[in-house]
């Protein structure tokens, strides 16, 4: 993997491309195929294989990723799902894009994380039985998944991990996120901040192969050529399969990842343990610029929470910052920060406070993901950061909270 510096001004996210894998996508447009074909299933053998997971199941974004899960559990009109309040519009929306409903769990205010308690609280509230439970990630680190499974087994609920955040990161077993043992299902993006770029492009891993054809057939537009319906048609006067003869179960999406997105994608995973290493040695570098800020500033401003559920990849860097104390708003400092080329990011506002959820579910108060929300703010975090990138955004953190800009 070679360092790709990001110049004067530092986006909070982005994809570090070499050569290999500009030479991997041009392969792929001298060949054949462009849409999906060899390189779409040497992507899924070796995300697999990465994951250590039975079955990898690709797609055209994370967010299809979640789509699909949520179809192969059997979510549908009217069932409950939990989520929780802090984390991307998509975790919602494809459970909303079935039909369902969705009770929104409380976060730490800290990590932003599920916890078995805010996962219980949420389970109370729904009134009714909860048919799957989605996990989210936040920032690369793990909700407490054994814990989260027990209760999900208690309450016959499915399981999909949102696991867009945490490709890389392992649990406490140190079994790698989406092996099928860490729950029942989870999705990933391969959008360019995330710790692969496959430009877009999704992956839903399971150990369940009858949920992995299921999967295959609804991202295709529901085409399945086993358990042919019309045998007259399907089957020559021989006997034989006709060559041309396919069925459709339902309508369904097309949802597939193109080769071209493929090529690139399997490339980048050649490098995952070293984007995660990179990204881990810059939150640790991070981490030690917070911990040597005299302590009037630490008061003000420190990393997110942790917690011991796993080694985390860390796809964000989020500090928390008390904007109240410092008598500045957070879009002021993060003005404050563009002028010195640092951007910056907020994941996310709660999404029980998003107008469509308002209105659907009237007003919702989650004392932990609105504290998480006050003070969020990401720093710049991808692999081409330099140590010295790092050094440069906690310093302008610190003159910020100090002199005022
Ligand atoms: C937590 C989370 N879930 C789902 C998604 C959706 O992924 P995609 O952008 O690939 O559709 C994202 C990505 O932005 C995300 O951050």
């Amino acid at each position: 993997m070679t360092l790709h510096p990001s110049g004067p001004h530092l986006p909070y996210g982005r994809q570090n491309i070499d050569d290999d894998d500009i030479a991997a996508v041009v392969s792929v447009l001298k060949s054949d195929w462009l849409t999906t074909g060899p390189a779409v299933d040497e992507f899924e053998a070796a995300f697999a294989a990465a994951v250590g997971a039975p079955y990898a199941v690709s797609c055209a974004k994370g967010t299809a990723a979640l789509h699909l899960g949520y179809r192969a559990l059997g979510l549908k009109e009217g069932d409950l799902v939990v989520v929780p309040a802090v984390t991307f519009l998509a975790t919602a929306s494809a459970a909303r894009l079935v039909g369902a409903e969705i009770i929104f769990a409380d976060v730490d205010p800290d990590s932003a994380l599920m916890t078995p308690e805010t996962l219980e609280a949420a389970l109370d509230r729904a009134g009714g039985p909860v048919a799957v439970i989605a996990p989210v990630h936040m920032a690369g680190q793990m909700v407490d998944m054994e814990a989260v499974g027990a209760i999900a087994a208690r309450a016959r609920a499915g399981i999909i991990e949102d696991a867009c955040h945490a490709l890389g990161g392992k649990d406490v077993q140190e079994r790698p996120v989406g092996s099928a043992s860490t729950g029942g299902l989870a999705a990933f993006s391969l959008h360019p901040v995330k710790v692969i770029a496959g430009g877009e492009g999704g992956v839903v891993t399971t150990g369940d192969v009858d949920l992995a054809a299921a999967m295959r057939r609804f991202l295709n537009h529901g085409i399945g050529r086993n358990d042919l319906a019309d045998s007259a048609q399907a089957l020559a006067a021989d006997g034989t399969a006709n060559p041309w003869y396919y069925e459709m179960s339902e309508p369904s999406p097309n949802y597939r990842l193109s080769d071209i997105h493929a090529a690139l994608a399997s490339s980048q995973l050649n490098k995952l343990d070293h984007f995660v290493a990179r990204r881990r040695a810059l939150v640790a570098r991070y981490d030690a610029a917070f911990a040597a800020l005299p302590s009037p500033i630490r008061a003000v401003i420190r990393p997110s929470g942790r917690v011991p559920y796993g080694a985390a990849a860390w796809h964000l860097y989020v500090a928390l910052v008390d904007f109240e104390t410092l008598g500045r708003d957070r879009a002021n400092v993060m003005h404050a920060l563009r002028a010195r080329g640092i951007a910056s990011q907020v994941h996310y506002l709660p999404l029980n406070r998003q107008p469509y959820y308002r209105q659907r579910y009237g007003e919702l108060h989650l004392a932990g993901a609105e504290a998480w929300y006050e003070r969020t703010l990401s720093l710049p975090l991808h692999p081409g950061m330099a140590d010295d990138d790092v050094d440069r955004v906690v310093a302008a953190l610190s003159s910020i909270v100090e002199h005022g800009a």
